[in-house]
This record gives C-alpha cells, sequence and structure tokens, in this order.
C-alpha cells in the first residue's frame, strides 16, 4: 500500500494537535475549506494561500446544513482519492476531512448567521444557504485555528460574508480571497461548465463580455447604472440566457446595494454581480469597478 505526501486527519482532536505543533515551531499555518470534487479553481487557492504560509491545511468537508430542500446533498460529487492526488501535486501539507459527526455532534443546536451581507444576490434564490456556510465554517475555523483562511473571489458574497464572521466574532484568523480563475477565452472557471454543450459555452461568453462592457460604460461615463444595467440584463436575454437572477452593482466591502444618482468628484470601490441560467447550468461572476457617485 502506498501512502500519500499529504497527512490526512478526520478529527479534531489531532488536527487541533498538529497545527498546535506547527504553530508551537514558529510555522504559520493557512486552510483551504472546500466541499472536494477539487478542480483547477482550488488548487490555485492552494498555491495562492502557500505565498502566505508554512503550512497548509485542506478542508474536505460535503456540508449538509448549505444545501436546500431541493438541493441534491447525496449526489454532490464525492472524489477522495482523486482529490488526494490534486492535494499532492501542489504540496499540500494536511488533508482535514472529517465525518458529519466530528462536525455536527448528536445534540449540535447552534446556528451562525450574518445579517445585511447575506441579503440578495446568492441568496435570494437559496434561503438558509449562507447560514449553513457561515456555521460549517466557523466550526471549521475554531478546529483548525489557522493564521489565514482562503476562500475563492468568485463566490464573493461568501467572502465578504466570511470576512465580516470572522471579524464580529472574534475569530483570530486573516480572511483573504484568491483571484477568479478564467478560461482563456474570459468565461469564469467552474465545475458547471462542463454541464455547457459547445453551443452553450459561446453563448455564456456574453457574461464577461457584459460586465466588461457595462463598467466600460459606467467608468466611461457613457451611461447612468440604471441604463447600463438595463442594458446589460436585455443583451445576456438577447444572447440565449433562459433568466438573469441578478445583475448588479454593490460597494466592494459592505455588499451595500447602490442607488444611481449624479456623477460625483471621489470614485467608491464597487463590484457588478451576475447569476444568470443557460440551459441547465446556472453561472455566476463578478468583476471590480469605481463608482462615482
Ligand atoms: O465554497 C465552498 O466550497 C463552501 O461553501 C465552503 C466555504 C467550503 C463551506 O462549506
Amino acid at each position: 500500500m502506498t501512502t500519500s505526501s499529504v497527512q490526512i486527519l478526520r478529527s479534531k482532536k489531532e488536527l487541533r494537535a498538529q497545527v498546535r505543533e506547527w504553530h508551537m515551531d514558529g510555522l504559520t499555518v493557512g486552510m483551504v475549506p472546500t466541499m472536494g470534487a477539487l478542480h483547477h479553481g482550488h488548487l490555485s487557492l492552494i498555491t495562492e494561500i502557500q505565498k502566505h504560509v508554512d503550512k497548509v491545511v485542506v478542508s474536505i468537508f460535503v456540508n449538509p446544513k448549505q444545501f436546500g430542500p431541493n438541493e441534491d446533498f447525496n449526489k454532490y460529487p464525492r472524489s477522495e482519492a482523486a482529490d488526494i492526488e490534486k492535494l499532492e501535486q501542489v504540496n499540500t501539507d494536511l488533508l482535514y476531512t472529517p465525518a458529519v459527526s466530528e462536525i455536527y455532534p448528536e445534540g449540535f443546536l447552534t446556528n451562525v448567521s450574518v445579517s445585511k451581507i447575506t441579503e440578495g444576490l446568492c441568496a435570494a434564490n437559496r434561503p438558509g444557504h449562507f447560514d449553513g456556510v457561515t456555521t460549517v465554517v466557523t466550526k471549521l475555523l475554531l478546529q483548525c485555528l489557522p493564521d489565514v483562511a482562503i476562500f475563492g473571489e468568485k463566490d464573493f458574497q461568501q467572502y465578504a460574508v466570511l470576512k465580516q464572521l470572522a471579524k464580529d466574532l472574534d475569530i483570530p484568523t486573516e480572511i483573504i480571497y484568491g483571484t477568479l480563475i478564467r478560461d482563456n477565452d474570459g468565461l469564469a472557471t467552474s465545475s458547471r461548465n462542463v454541464y455547457m454543450s459547445a453551443e452553450e459555452r459561446q453563448i455564456a461568453l456574453e457574461i464577461p463580455n457584459t460586465l466588461n462592457r457595462i463598467i466600460n460604460e459606467i467608468e466611461g461615463g457613457s451611461l447612468t447604472i440604471e441604463e447600463a444595467l438595463k442594458n446589460g440584463t436585455q443583451r445576456l436575454l438577447d444572447a440565449g440566457f433562459k433568466e438573469v437572477q441578478y445583475l448588479e452593482i454593490r460597494q466592494s466591502d459592505t455588499l451595500e446595494s447602490l442607488h444611481q444618482t449624479t456623477a460625483g468628484p471621489s470614485p467608491i470601490s464597487a463590484r457588478i454581480f451576475v447569476a444568470a441560467v443557460i440551459g441547465k447550468t446556472r453561472l455566476i461572476d463578478n468583476m471590480p469597478l469605481k463608482i462615482s457617485l
């Protein structure tokens, strides 16, 4: 039997002991929480956090609490052996893959909930989803106590929620995001991209194209926010998207909505967010922009 170069732990007791030992040796520890089925977006989070810390823990835990009743938790892909091979390729130090009872033991009654930032965008179509995410990430961070934890920029709302969570609860972990990875044609990398036909994939490129166009129109002052978003929504529908669930611009840190006003002198950091459905595939994307209010 061959042994993996990745240390594999399944209990919080062993995880804590290992992280404590690293800390006592003066090493810093980073965590990459995942639900497995690892793809190159996850691997880029690992290589990115390796630049910040000495040791990297990846967790794989398919979290039942963040799936809605109509989302199939049981069918979520589980591929531990393939995941371990990928973790070896990027020199991951430790895989933490706890059983459900290690995270939610018998009698577990606590729900961690962040308000405001969890309103709208991806929360609108997934009630309870963010409470599931914040509850499990609180558990994972407290079990591991890493110095830094990284989340993908593609799920920017999730990153913003988790940054707020760590700040509010005094969890001593710096929350950072790993840059959104795009395929050569500009489409945000996602495990869902494989579900699209060649034709749908071509149409899907209208997402990054539309976001870039809206940013140019707003930053260049040729259209108001309202006009640019309205035209952008129509462009996506005309291209062949079945539904545009949201196309919105929000303030970057607080994710507060921006209401269209006249241009002013001080640009603020904002982000444009989109979720749109093509065939059976739901795609999300986001990009930063500067807005003068
Ligand atoms: O982004 C994910 O994969 C999950 O929401 C996370 C952060 C691992 C929590 O289960």
